[in-house]
């Protein structure tokens, strides 16, 4: 939820920043921003638009974009709308300081009006300007610098942030500050990077520090880098190093990220299974549960907490974890969880998943489940992110960097690691045979093949979507291990083609979603000859009785569903719990198909970010 970035060093900022704000521009997409401080001409110049990156690159064509220290923003508007008043950076009322921010200062309407009183006066709708003509107004009445002005400013503000702040006569001066949302500094030779996250940074330096909540972090030319509390107590930095790379941040040769995303899953199941399953498949290690065994043994509940996609991951999970480890599992939206003063054990284990790891919801409820004593577990992509720093433990997905807003890989990577987890507990458990174990350890190993088989069906799939743009809704159906893949199947078509889309378990179609079904209603179904296949075919009859369209993903040679199905695509056998691993593509496909085929922008679908970093 907005992305924002700053440099300061030798170099011209403007390119370095605006590269930034281009890797960023996933995280939020409505206006963009940029302030530089020219040295030569002792100016402070804001540049900002409503629209994207691209847009404020049009924009700056022909102003002076001279300085060798800036900052910049990619806005997802939460209070004001999207238009150039609102995007940032926001001056300060002298227009000495400008400041740009990621996440809602929640006192900021107590902050105005004192300052409104005072006389200061307000261009814009934002928290953000009020943030800024805050800090000011403490410099001056108390006659101070600014890091001190932003230390006491900060001590009275509520809400989440993540800022950063340059002044007009002060070039050799930058000042950030996070909390509750992310902020990554880049330490470079005689330069320093800030940023929402890595991605902005890696291509200068691999040596990175993930600030901590209220830390603030003062970035001088001479001096460099000093972190220090809000209370502006020092703090020793944690330096870092990053292992992501370039390559992993292009489309390469891919018209969108999303697409190039889906083709990667065989290779990101592999990087996520490496090093914890042996390639015999008898063998299943994961060090987070293996340093905590006795906490996996003796727990009576599994709590899990997410959102959208990762809470989908989750419900795949529940089903996993039920039937080979045997115990009550249940599955919380976090935004839900965190609110509905819910009962947490001491002996509970939560488990966060996370793609972004710095879902506030999910954020929220780790640290509520915590304040009761339950152990947490998080299961994140993104290395480094605040859901993994606050967690007791967990396991990284290591699917590399999801661009697209459209989660797919990191979905993969989640139900992957759900599944070694479970193979795991089971054991640490005794709740798993040897059957049933080597059977799910062998098989997970040969879906990134089958995944491979079923993307060369990326053709025919784009073929037959064309004949859905009409829809105006669809109904996904699914049973069992495939009920939560068609609730994200729906997710995908609805986010990036704008189609109103129902996921429901199959055999609940006729308590209702039955009376939307003519001629004109697609409904895709997960009908795998497995679990309850005969009972989904009677579903695709009740939907065929009454002229619906129905898509189904087949097993491979399944001649009783091709021939009541309207369109079927065929996917290779796999063990019933790994279905949703192999049926992903075909659902992932489709949406994509469709939403291009539409005209849609897949990769930056309207009104969503990539991170959501608000409640
Ligand atoms: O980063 P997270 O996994 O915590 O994000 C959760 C959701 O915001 C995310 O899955 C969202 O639903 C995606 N747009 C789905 O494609």
């Amino acid at each position: 939820m907005c992305g924002i970035v700053g440099y300061i060093g030798n170099k011209d900022a403007f390119p370095i920043l605006l590269k930034g704000l281009h890797r960023l521009e996933y995280r939020g997409y409505d206006s963009a921003g940029i302030a530089l401080v020219s040295e030569e001409r002792k100016n402070l110049n804001v540049y900002k638009t409503r629209g994207k990156v691209a847009d404020l690159e049009h924009f700056v064509e022909s102003k002076d974009i001279s300085g060798t220290i800036g900052i910049a923003h990619t806005r997802w508007a939460t209070h004001g709308e999207p238009n150039d008043i609102n995007a940032h950076p926001h001056y300060s009322q002298s227009e000495n300081i400008a400041l740009i921010h990621n996440g809602i200062i929640e006192n900021y309407a107590v902050l105005k009006e004192e300052l409104l009183r005072k006389g200061y006066t307000f261009q814009s709708a934002t928290d953000t300007e009020v943030l800024v003509q805050f800090i000011e107004y403490v410099k001056d009445s108390n006659h101070t610098d600014l890091a001190t002005a932003v230390h006491l400013a900060l001590s009275q503000i509520v809400g989440a942030y993540a800022i950063a702040i340059i002044e007009k006569n002060n070039p050799d001066f930058l000042i950030a500050a996070r909390k509750s949302s992310p902020l990554v500094v880049g330490i470079g030779e005689d330069e320093f990077f800030l940023a929402s996250d890595a991605t902005p940074i890696v291509e200068y330096t691999n040596k990175v520090i993930y600030l901590d909540d209220e830390e603030i972090a003062v970035i001088r030319r001479e001096e460099g880098l000093k972190i220090t509390s809000i209370e502006n107590v020092e703090k020793t930095p944690h330096i870092q190093e990053l292992s992501m790379n370039l390559s992993q941040l292009e489309k390469g040769g891919y018209p969108h990220f999303m697409l190039k995303e889906i083709f990667e899953q065989p290779r990101t199941l592999l990087d996520c299974m490496s090093g914890r399953i042996n390639v015999e498949g008898n063998n299943v290690v994961l060090s987070g549960i293996f340093d905590n065994q006795e906490k996996f043994r003796k727990a009576k509940r599994i709590v899990i907490c997410a959102c959208g996609t990762s809470w989908h991951a989750g419900t795949i999970g529940m089903y996993l974890m039920e039937e080979y480890c045997r115990i009550p599992v249940v599955v919380e939206y976090s935004s839900e969880f965190r609110y509905r003063k819910p009962v947490i054990y001491p002996d509970d284990i939560v488990i966060a998943i996370s793609q972004s790891g710095e879902t506030a919801d999910t954020l929220a409820a780790v640290e509520l489940a915590k304040s009761h004593g339950a152990f947490i577990y998080g299961i994140c992509n993104v290395v480094g992110a605040s859901i993994p720093r606050a967690t007791h433990s967990g396991s990284y997905t290591h699917a590399g960097p999801e661009i697209g807003v459209a989660s797919t890989k990191a979905f993969t990577a989640q139900v992957t690691v759900l599944t070694l987890m479970t193979l795991v507990i089971g054991k640490v458990r005794g709740t798993i045979s040897e059957e049933n174990y080597l059977k799910i350890a062998q098989e997970l190993l040969k879906v990134p093949a089958k995944m491979e088989q079923t993307l060369q069906l990326n053709e025919q799939i784009k073929e037959f979507s064309k004949i859905f743009t009409y829809a105006k809704n669809f109904i996904y159906l699914g049973r069992g291990y495939n009920y939560p893949l068609a609730l994200e199947g729906a997710l995908k078509l609805k986010e990036i083609s704008y189609i109103h889309a129902e996921g429901y378990p199959a055999a609940e179609m006729k308590h209702g979603p039955i009376a939307l079904i003519d001629a004109e209603m697609p409904v895709v179904v997960i009908a795998i000859k497995r679990g309850m296949y005969e009972k989904v075919v009677s579903n695709i009859q009740e939907i065929k009785a009454r002229k619906g369209k129905v898509i189904a993903i087949i097993t491979e040679g399944d001649e009783i569903v091709k021939q009541v199905s309207d369109y079927y695509i065929e996917i290779p056998d796999t063990e019933e719990c790994l279905v949703p691993l192999v049926a992903s593509i075909p659902l992932q496909l489709l949406a994509y198909h469709i939403a291009v085929t539409k005209g849609q922008d897949v990769d930056q679908p309207r009104n969503l970010a990539k991170s959501v970093t608000v409640e």
